[in-house]
């Protein structure tokens, strides 16, 4: 049977998690579920509901709580990342401090993204590094851990077996499978660009492609859920995902941010805080409705279907952030993307894919060449490769932004970065 190691399991989400497991127990044998966390306390909370559904959903497997690192790593065949460092505190420096200086606040995309790449690619390397020494040989390391295109360039970079996961392609597939009244598995998304810059090019039904049937009549639906103007979605001619607000955008979003509203870090505070309350009830074997307002919905599925399919060697295609090795012909062989591949025991190898579009490519490319200098940034620590990286973001409107908000990140960070 199968062992699984989730870092980070003390997280919210982790109830997801659970039951994207425990139901597809026929296709994925898991003997072992670790749920591995630093807080302790909120590990006893978290894991205490992960225990009472998995005792509901009659699961066979053993679960076990630790804190202790080398413990859960032991003889693991899969370990879920999914670790966020200096939690929703230091999220909310990534979203705060970038607005000050004239660019937008986020987690992942523009400044926000360098910060929180700064903090958490090191953590995770070491993680890999002790992984390599005390799990299976051929484990995988998947990874959620934002920003997800940098981390897994990173863990590949260093020679790791990982692959990066996002919720992004999985939730447009539920979409799209419910407009056309079709189970989600026959809906094929041509899913291309980076973590968090991509764009939806096909929609294939049956081998049919049905993007411009959805653009023809869908368009303001599809408008309200990524929150950009339908005629900008046709004139990119693809969907883009939300994330592309940050770009397409920019004016709007920055404004929206100095409007001074509570960020989404507060926010998510505020939820993670009702939800282990909720947690805590003894009497609760479910996971609450309260966890569809995380953004990461279907990211169990995403993982366990991933799983699953690395585990019973099924070829079939899923979207996860792989090297590209020419499926996308714009970037290197080297580069991380985040487009369909196959799944197999070996892996994930992207299925090749037809030139982006100039404008696509463009905001790609340069996004791909920041991403490389965060993770050499990440991997030095030091200043001025941290700068460099930063003048390179599509975001970041120059030098004399740069300077100074690099210097309120790093300072602002202090408590979550690496000695360096
Ligand atoms: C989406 C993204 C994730 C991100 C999440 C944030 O799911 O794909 O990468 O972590 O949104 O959700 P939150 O509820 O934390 O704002
Ligand atoms: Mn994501």
């Amino acid at each position: 049977t199968v062992k699984i190691a989730v870092v980070g399991g003390g997280s919210t989400y982790t109830p997801e998690l659970v039951e994207g497991f425990a139901t597809r127990h026929d296709r994925l044998p898991v003997g072992e579920l670790v749920l591995l966390d630093t807080d302790r306390e909120r590990l006893d909370v978290v894991g205490g509901l992960a225990g009472r559904m998995l005792d509901r959903l009659g699961w066979p497997g053993r679960l076990t709580l630790t804190t202790d690192t080398d413990a859960a790593l032991d003889g693991a065949d899969y370990i879920l990342v999914q670790l966020r460092v200096g939690g929703q505190a230091a999220r909310n420096l990534d979203e705060t401090i970038p607005p000050k200086w004239g660019t937008i606040g986020q987690e992942t995309t523009g400044a926000g993204g360098l910060a929180k790449a700064l903090r958490t690619v090191p953590v995770v390397l070491d993680l890999a590094e002790r992984a390599a020494r005390r799990a299976n040989t051929d484990h995988w390391i998947i990874d959620f851990t934002n920003p997800v295109g940098i981390v897994t360039q990173a863990l590949l970079d260093a020679g790791h077996r990982a692959i990066g996961l996002c919720n992004v392609a999985i939730g447009f597939q539920r979409q799209f499978a419910d407009f056309f009244g079709v189970a989600p598995e026959r809906v094929e998304l041509e899913h291309v660009g980076l973590n968090h810059l991509t764009w939806e090019r096909a929609v294939r039904i049956d081998g049919v492609d049905r993007l411009p049937e959805l653009l023809a009549a869908q368009a303001e639906m599809l408008a309200s859920s990524v929150d950009m103007p339908a005629e900008l979605i046709h004139s990119v001619g693809a969907i883009p995902s939300y994330y592309l607000r940050y770009y397409y955008m920019f004016p709007t979003v920055l404004a929206e941010q100095h409007s001074g509203g509570a960020t989404r870090a507060e926010e998510v505070t505020d939820i993670e805080r009702r939800l282990l309350e909720m947690y805590r009830d003894p009497a609760l074997a479910h996971k609450p409705e309260l966890l569809t307002k995380r953004g990461g919905a279907y990211y169990s599925e995403a993982a366990a279907q991933l799983v699953a399919s690395l585990h019973a060697d099924t070829g079939d295609i899923q979207v996860v952030n792989v090297r590209n090795d020419g499926a996308l012909p714009d970037l290197p062989a080297n580069a991380v993307v985040e487009v369909p591949a196959r799944i197999t025991r070996a892996g994930a190898s992207p299925l090749p894919l037809s030139p982006l579009a100039p404008g696509p490519r463009g905001i790609v490319q340069k996004a791909k060449a920041y991403e490389d200098l965060a993770v050499q940034a990440a991997l030095t620590g030091n200043r001025a490769d941290a700068l460099t990286a930063l003048l390179a973001n599509p975001l970041v409107p120059g030098w004399d932004t740069a300077v100074p908000l690099l210097d309120e990140m790093l300072a602002a960070n202090l408590p979550y970065l690496p000695p360096f």
